[in-house]
């Protein structure tokens, strides 16, 4: 991109941006580090790229996750008016306090560390059913067999779902992923929310009757000073299927392919006691499986980086390019380099919408990875690296196939 060029045009959509954003943020993050971009609604949005100036914007309650807040600036742009659907507007990331702050106390009291970390030989055992399928076949691809159904499975797990229902699971949990106001009369997806809403509705009221040790009964019966109604819960449920499978997704997809194309590293890493949980941040860092943070719209006026942004507009803050912000990491940010001190990203957000699902993600990844190359040592990429393809919605970025074979030569 020629330096000096505006920037009107959404290019963060754009297939060529989806399998290489980094010229382009490079340059971005040098020239006009918060920007303003076309938005495919015709509506306008403004980008930030820097990392100060990202945790500057996550900590500012001028810049909202309200939904209500979105909704009218949506109207405004539609000249109808248009309200979120129930399940939606009760959402943790869709509130800001003071109504966000007893569901994330409730959420934070039911999805511990310790209930990830306790889930972590459950998930080797789903690991290696999943293994166990294309075991023998010499040639997979990893998306499709590995890294998309195992953060589903063991998220349904989590929640107490049974297995019978996984597959519900992936579709419904595409469809909320999918979800956008602006096609909120599409009739799948109107179908989907409406099915999970049913089985949530059907688990709550299990859960109610007879606990058990999952997450959907600790959310039920996390505070006794302030029982969440049935909607908080129903919509908790919601925000813990649509945040987490496809982020741990791409997370996983994207953790496996750094490994096979850094064989070096990969090998120091198997080589140390915890050199997997070492490894993982800088591994997180490197993939960046959420190109952008949700959306945030202005109520006031705000300066940030030296630019004002004017109340009322849609506020985008660019992990990617954060997370490659040679002021935050001066030592070659493009680089995989596992001895990179403290790489402090900014993956799953800051302040106090930060990831709940973080160190679930953490261990899902962990697990994956490490089961993966233990049953496989001598795995590789069955075709050329450059030929991985990435694909992108507004939030995350994915790698579509990730072709790899073993045990011939
Ligand atoms: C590698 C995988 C994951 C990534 C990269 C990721 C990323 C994020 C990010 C960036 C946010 C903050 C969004 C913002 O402020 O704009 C967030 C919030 C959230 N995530 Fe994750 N996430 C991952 C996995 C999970 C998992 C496994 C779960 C649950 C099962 C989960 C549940 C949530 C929830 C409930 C929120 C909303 C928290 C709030 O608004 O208070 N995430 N995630």
């Amino acid at each position: 991109m020629a330096a000096g060029r505006t920037l009107s045009r959404y290019w963060m959509l754009t297939n060529d941006f989806a399998q290489n954003p980094y010229p382009v943020l490079e340059y971005v993050r040098r020239e006009k580090p918060v920007c303003e971009v076309g938005m495919p609604n015709g509506g306008r949005a403004w980008v930030i790229t820097r990392y100060e100036d990202a945790k500057a914007a996550f900590n500012d309650p001028r810049m909202s996750r309200d939904i209500n807040v979105h909704y009218e600036l949506m109207s405004r742009q539609l000249g109808r008016k248009i309200t979120p659907p129930p399940e939606q507007a009760n959402h943790l990331a869709n509130l800001e306090p003071p109504r966000h702050t007893p569901l994330r106390r409730a959420i934070s009291f039911a999805f511990t560390p310790r209930r990830a970390e306790a889930m972590r030989p459950r998930i080797a055992e789903l690991a290696d059913e999943l293994l166990d399928r294309i075991d023998g076949r010499g040639r997979a691809d990893l998306m499709a067999g590995f890294a998309v159904p195992l953060p589903v499975m063991a998220i349904a797990e989590l929640m107490g779902a049974p297995a019978s229902r996984w597959p519900d699971f992936i579709r419904w949990s595409n469809a909320q992923r999918d979800f956008s106001p602006l096609d909120a009369a599409d009739g799948e997806l109107e179908r989907n929310v409406h099915e999970l809403s049913e089985f949530m509705t059907d688990l709550i009221a299990e859960k109610t009757r007879t606990p058990g040790d999952d997450l959907m009964s600790a959310l039920i019966h996390a505070d006794p000073e302030r029982r969440l109604t049935h909607t908080e819960i129903l919509s908790t449920g919601f925000a813990l299927m649509s945040g987490g499978n496809d982020t741990t997704a791409s997370m996983l997809g994207g953790a496996l392919f750094t490994l096979l194309t850094h064989p070096r590293e990969r090998e120091r890493i198997t080589g140390e006691p915890d050199g997997w949980t070492k490894a993982m941040d800088e591994l997180i860092r490197f993939t960046t499986p959420t190109h952008n943070a949700l959306h945030r719209v202005t109520t006031e006026p705000v300066e940030i980086g030296g630019v004002v942004i004017p109340a009322g507009e849609v506020v985008i803050i660019s992990f990617l390019s954060a997370n490659r912000d040679e002021r935050q990491f001066p030592r070659c940010p493009e680089k995989f380099d596992i001895d990179r001190e403290k790489p402090a990203h900014l993956s799953f957000g800051f302040g106090i919408h930060y990831c709940s699902g973080a160190h679930l993600a953490k261990v899902i990844t962990e697990v994956g990875v490490q089961r993966l190359f233990e049953r496989f040592p001598d795995i590789r990429l069955a075709v050329d690296p450059a030929k991985v393809r990435y694909q992108m919605n507004i939030l995350v970025r994915t790698i579509v196939d990730l072709p790899v074979e073993w045990g011939k030569d």
